[in-house]
């Protein structure tokens, strides 16, 4: 389709632009790429991830597309461009780190940009707008150059951020994305299925990854996938680790310490509950309401075994309360 096709040629064009900004000029050298190598990026990881910069003006990319020929129309709806009042363009990116955000068959569909102040009052991350060919519901950044390690390893990595998923790669673990930010979505997972039945959550190790990983799980399980979850200590992220700990320790410690969903679940939520009886009932209807929406009928009754034992109550109690669950959803 013209339109669809057109608006990939002019991001395409826009990823080789701020590549070459961050590459060949001196702004993007100082200011870019030396934080692209204070945060332990390789030269060969950002040209893998085909990392960009743009620069401190209001026109630089909108001048060099016009002078390329690219249109008005397609600058506005990849979002590159914001309209003024009186009708001039200016660059959505300014003065940020590049990442470009691919689809499956590794073609640019939009671009998350990060600031380099420390400033909390600007927004972290800039991203592209939804457009006719980024649907942010359905994207999953990384996913054309993790899909054969998934495959492989039968087995994916979910992480929060574009730095999680780069510093896992240069750790040497590939079958990695990212949900970016946004609360996991079916349209994912279902990207992800494509792929592997099995996904091993890890999010930030605080409050709000914590939360998403317990929404994460349910989403996932209802998609008929086996989810394990592992959270990194102290508040860290997946990039955070490898930066402190190394390649070889993270590697290890991501083999030691994932914990199928259900452990991962009680332990969290039991934690929370602290010992009065009635929080801890809750939490075992919280266990059970997840295991509830496992489609196989084996595996829900292998975890309801588990769970028996791991909380002391009977099985039977367990599953009278797991089939009143389906009868009240149904
Ligand atoms: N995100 C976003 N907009 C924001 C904040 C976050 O789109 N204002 C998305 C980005 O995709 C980001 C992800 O959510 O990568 C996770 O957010 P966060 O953990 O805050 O950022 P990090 O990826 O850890 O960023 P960094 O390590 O660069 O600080
Ligand atoms: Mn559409
Ligand atoms: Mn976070
Ligand atoms: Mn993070
Ligand atoms: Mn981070």
């Amino acid at each position: 389709q013209g339109k669809r096709e057109s608006l990939y040629v002019l991001n395409k064009w826009a990823g080789r632009y701020f590549a070459e900004q961050l590459m060949g000029t001196d702004q993007g050298r100082s200011i870019g790429l030396s934080y692209f190598y204070e945060r332990g990026y390789r030269e060969e990881t950002i040209r893998k991830f085909e990392l960009g910069y743009s620069p401190e003006n209001w026109t630089a990319l909108v001048d060099s597309a016009k002078k390329e020929g690219h249109s008005t129309d397609f600058l506005l709806e990849t979002g590159l461009a914001i309209e003024r009042e009186d009708g001039s363009l200016y660059d959505r990116f300014r003065g940020r780190v590049i990442f470009p955000i691919h689809n499956l068959t590794g073609r640019v569909i939009g671009f998350g940009a990060r600031t380099l102040k420390t400033d909390k009052k600007v927004p972290k991350y800039v991203n592209s707008p939804e457009s006719d060919i980024y649907h942010k519901s359905n994207v999953l950044y990384g996913i054309h150059l993790a899909k054969r390690a998934i495959v492989d390893r039968d087995s994916c990595y979910l992480v929060e951020g574009y730095a999680d998923v780069i510093s896992c790669h240069q750790a040497g673990v590939e079958n990695v994305v990212a949900s970016s930010g946004t609360s996991l979505t079916t349209g994912q997972i279902k990207l992800i299925s494509r792929f592997t039945r099995n996904v091993v959550i890890l999010y930030d190790g605080d409050e709000a990854g914590i939360k998403a990983s317990i929404r994460g799980t349910d989403m996932l399980l209802e998609e008929g996938m086996n989810v394990k979850v592992l959270l990194f200590p102290d508040g860290n992220d997946p990039d955070s680790y490898i930066q402190q700990h190394g390649s070889s320790s993270f590697r290890a410690y991501l083999d030691k310490n994932e914990e199928d969903f259900v452990f991962y679940k009680t332990r969290v939520l039991l934690g929370e509950a602290g010992p009065d009886p009635i929080k801890r009932s809750e939490v075992i209807r919280e266990v059970v309401k997840s295991i509830s929406l496992i489609p196989d009928e084996i595996k829900v009754s292998v975890y309801i075994q588990q769970c028996s034992g791991l909380l002391q109550i009977e099985e039977r109690v367990l599953l009278t309360e797991l089939n009143k669950m389906r009868l009240e959803r149904a």
